[in-house]
């Protein structure tokens, strides 16, 4: 799955365990999931084990020149109409522009790869690089879910994003490597 730019996707393994938690539980990246304590390691051992064995569930570390900098999950939600949601984060200390790269080879793995109709994203409306991430790539906004997400002090309301395999092949400009 990796690209000329020395980029590419890998399936998680299990010693990606502590380094995937500890991105997921910085501030920076719990502050914009919809659920934001500290997750323990055994909390986040049984969600991987769960996840691993879900041929549903693709979950990928995003490599760049050989340094994992974030991590992705593609779910099938609907193997016959072809539709998958995805869930995402970088390293904090990522580089600039791996967002931009990990988007772009999932979308490569979903339409070319696994030959997917549909994906959607969900993000909070207040993340804002979220939203511009999801609309660089080509998504649409399909909806706006008012007070959809109750974090505990407050209600958000939260954009569905879409992006079908069609309009991947012709708004982003991505090549078939
Ligand atoms: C959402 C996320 C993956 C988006 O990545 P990103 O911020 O677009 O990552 P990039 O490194 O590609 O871009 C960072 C910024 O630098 C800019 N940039 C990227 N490459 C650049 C370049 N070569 N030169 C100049 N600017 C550049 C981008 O436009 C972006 O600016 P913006 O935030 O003003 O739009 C990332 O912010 C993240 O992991 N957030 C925390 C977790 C999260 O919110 N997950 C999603 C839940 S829905």
């Amino acid at each position: 799955m990796a690209s000329e730019s020395g980029s590419g996707l890998r399936p998680m393994h299990a010693g990606d365990l502590d380094r995937v938690l500890a991105w997921r539980n910085h501030p920076e990246v719990r502050r914009y999931m919809y659920t934001q304590h500290v997750i323990g390691r055994d909390e986040h051992q049984a969600w991987f084990e769960r996840a691993h064995a879900d041929p549903a569930r693709h979950l990928l570390v995003f490599e760049r020149e050989g340094r994992p900098d974030g991590f992705v999950n593609v779910t099938i939600v609907d193997e016959v109409a072809r539709r998958a949601e995805w869930g995402f984060y970088l390293a904090p200390d990522a580089p600039r522009g791996s967002g931009r790269q990990l988007g772009e080879q999932t979308l490569a793995y979903v339409f070319r790869d696994l030959t997917l109709h549909k994906l959607c994203g969900e993000a909070l409306a207040y993340n804002e690089r979220s939203v511009r991430f999801h609309e660089r790539l080509g998504f649409r906004q399909e909806a706006r879910l008012r007070d959809h997400h109750f974090d505990g002090s407050g209600y958000h309301d939260v954009i569905g994003f879409g992006l079908l395999a069609t309009e991947w092949s012709r708004e982003s400009g991505s090549e078939v490597r």
